[in-house]
């Protein structure tokens, strides 16, 4: 049998498995604390948010539902598209709800934005926004993230969700693609 490895093909492990469930669990703390009594709406963007969202829904000790949505911008490619493609909306009624939006990662900050622009047509009592890692970009006017796990410098990362051209999500770690993977 011919494994055809992932990690074989990750540069360096920017965040382990470890750091990353440390991280999880002090962000987890946090929003207990915030939201512990007012019942959150947990919403999980897809599909790179997806083990973050478990993830941090079980170090949540509160009351909660959960959604999740579908967006997606980079088709396969390693920039932003620009344009924001809803794939799957909510299924739950969000009005009134303290809304917890859930991202792997914040880049271009196109998609939040356009989520959060989105979400607050809802009536919501709250949008608030987490993201496991925040790239830094040298934007200023950059949609700003309320929850952050890592910021992480401009280099194209999978893992943990993160993907490249829907590969490499099932890494449990956070790394760095080798370039001559997508060159
Ligand atoms: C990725 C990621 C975020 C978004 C962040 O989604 O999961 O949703 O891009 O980038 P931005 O800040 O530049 O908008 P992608 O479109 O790759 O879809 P996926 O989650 O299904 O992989």
């Amino acid at each position: 049998m011919l494994i055809r490895s992932a990690k074989e093909d990750v540069k360096y492990v920017m965040h382990s498995r470890e750091e990353i469930a440390a991280r999880v669990r002090e962000l987890g703390r946090e929003l207990t604390e915030k939201f512990g009594d007012k019942k959150p709406l947990m919403l999980c963007v897809l599909r790179g948010a997806a083990f973050f969202f478990t993830d941090l829904c079980k170090e949540m000790d509160c009351l909660m539902d959960m959604d999740f949505i579908s967006a997606s911008s980079y088709f396969k490619g390693t920039k932003s598209t620009g344009t924001v493609h809803l794939v799957k909306d909510t299924d739950i009624n969000m009005e009134g709800r303290h809304v917890i939006v859930v991202e792997d990662i914040i880049d271009s900050g196109l998609t939040l934005e356009y989520l959060v622009k989105l979400f607050q047509t809802r009536n919501p009592a709250s949008v608030t926004t987490v993201s496991l890692l925040d790239k830094v970009v040298d934007k200023p006017e950059r949609f700003q993230v309320d929850y952050y796990g890592f910021k992480i410098p401009d280099e194209f990362v999978i893992g943990y969700g993160l993907d490249y051209a829907d590969y490499y999500r099932n890494l449990p770690y956070i790394g760095v693609l080798k370039e001559e993977c997508y060159q």
